[in-house]
């Protein structure tokens, strides 16, 4: 009874996200007539704006987000003419009555979809507003934008908190992780493939990684960031999503219970890492004055301008305690002002088990896949070949890559804003690509025992150069387990 929405109402809409990805990927589903007819857009923020000055606000976002060549006079006045606006502040009761009339008065007998793009502190409140003007029952639904809260009990909170107004099929929580194309390709790969499922397990794989590295500091977001790290930034959401997606076994089909029920068996199937493991598993750093790219950037606590031990990287080896990846160690790392912008998940096969080729003349490096996603797309599967030409000790090994480079593969597709999916998606209420509340709770829950084991731990962030890969203790940490970081 799932029916396209015909009222998309976005809490925040003169905020920073919706001016760079919400409102341009409305602009592109509009361009690619992916709206449905009649389907309009209700803005909502405190700044009082008209309907008209809301419009311009809109065109100038399009113009400065929206690359010139994708830019289109009639689509725009296509996507204005759905655009409305109503302020509303959460202590003024009076707006938010007003809100609920303009809201009776553009909706129709179709779904209204609530996206709140706002501080999470507001989203319990939001959604008693709406609850209370009577629009939080069937046919609606809400999207929440990451963070859920800073740790299990807070996210329990807001979870409780929207959960009074919303059930849990009418949550859709946002991880841009899965809205973008190379994150879903993952899956394509591995369900869509006969091939690579017999070698997707302990006998065969030998470590994986996951890797999202920035080169971005984190400029004006400094207080949002100190609260909360790259731990609650980066791992407690888009790594251990991908490690998921990794990890979980096969669904029995592309649809939201079928594959969140197979995520959240991964994330309860990870060993926990507490004080007496954390110094062993875990890594933190901060990042010190250096150069990215070749340009001088000043440290993390001069962009701050106070001390903190916020952690701006983190490596760690996770383990999965079931059947399939007993005994594979997953390593995660990501960080901010890292050499170069790269996100990456690598398999390494385990090495043959007896080589038949002279040990001095041809070392065998073990097969890796490496599914490359940012910034440019591309799978490659690393093999072991033979190196052309006649050599005296027999044959020559050395290892060369199966390349599959999307920009080439598929020339004429155009980048995509990973809002793009999931806008459609919550437009037509399917909830596949969003995060259900065990998940989101049993990653906090993760995320809490290795933040606490720190804090009674003593460890505190090691300092790095912007501009390098961590501190060098990430590299003992593959290291003393006979691996190393694959770049
Ligand atoms: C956000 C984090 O969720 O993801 C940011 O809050 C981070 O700190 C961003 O920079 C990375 O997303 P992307 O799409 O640029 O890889």
């Amino acid at each position: 009874n799932r029916q396209p929405a015909s009222l998309f109402t976005i809490f925040g809409a003169t905020g920073d996200l919706a001016q760079r990805m919400l409102l341009p990927s409305l602009y592109s589903l509009e361009r690619e007539g992916m709206l449905p007819e009649g389907l309009r857009i209700l803005g909502t923020a405190r700044s009082e704006h008209d309907d008209g000055s809301f419009r311009n606000a809109v065109a100038e976002a399009i113009a400065r987000f929206i690359p010139e060549s994708e830019r289109n006079e009639d689509c725009l006045a296509r996507l204005l003419a759905r655009v409305h606006y109503q302020a509303a502040a959460l202590g003024d009761a009076a707006s938010f009555e007003a809100l609920g009339q303009r809201l009776h008065s553009l909706r129709d007998e179709r779904d209204v979809v609530y996206h709140l793009s706002t501080a999470p502190r507001f989203y319990a409140p939001i959604c008693d507003a709406i609850g209370a003007q009577g629009l939080g029952g069937p046919g609606t639904r809400v999207l929440l934008e990451k963070p859920i809260g800073r740790d299990l009990a807070s996210a329990i909170a807001i979870n409780d908190g929207v959960g009074r107004v919303f059930d849990e099929e009418r949550i859709f929580r946002v991880d841009h992780y899965l809205g973008k194309e190379a994150v879903q390709n993952l899956l394509a790969l591995r369900f869509g493939n006969a091939l690579f499922e017999p070698l997707w397990n302990t006998r065969h794989v030998e470590q994986v990684q996951i890797t999202v590295a920035e080169t971005v500091g984190v400029e004006g977001r400094g207080d949002y960031y100190d609260e909360s790290g790259a731990m609650r930034d980066m791992v407690q959401n888009h790594l251990l999503q991908l490690l998921c997606l990794v990890a979980m076994e096969p669904p029995t089909h592309f649809e939201p219970t079928a594959v969140r029920n197979e995520k959240i068996k991964v994330l309860r199937s990870l060993r926990a890492i507490g004080r007496d493991e954390v110094a062993r598993e875990t890594v933190t750093g901060q990042y010190t004055a250096g150069a990215v790219a070749g340009k001088a950037v000043p440290g993390y606590l001069e962009e701050l301008g106070r001390a903190s031990t916020t952690e701006t990287f983190v490596a760690l080896r996770a383990h999965i305690d079931n059947w399939r990846w007993r005994g594979v160690p997953f390593y995660l790392r990501t960080g901010k002002r890292m050499p170069q912008r790269r996100t990456e998940i690598v398999l390494q096969f385990r090495s043959v088990p007896h080589s038949i080729f002279d040990a001095g003349a041809s070392k065998l490096a073990p097969n890796a896949l490496v599914i490359r996603m940012q910034p440019e797309e591309h799978i490659e599967l690393r093999l072991m070949n033979k190196t052309p030409g006649l050599d005296r000790h027999g044959l020559q090994l050395s290892q060369v890559a199966l390349d599959m480079d999307m920009q080439e593969e598929f020339a004429s597709a155009r980048r995509r804003l990973a809002y793009e999916r999931l806008y459609l998606d919550a437009i037509e209420g399917n909830g596949t690509l969003f995060v259900r509340r065990d998940e989101t709770e049993a990653a906090w829950q993760w995320v809490d025992a290795i933040q606490d084991g720190w804090r009674r731990a003593g460890i505190t962030p090691k300092p790095y150069p912007a501009g390098t890969n961590g501190p060098a203790s990430a590299h003992t940490l593959t290291e003393k387990h006979g691996h190393d970081w694959l770049d």
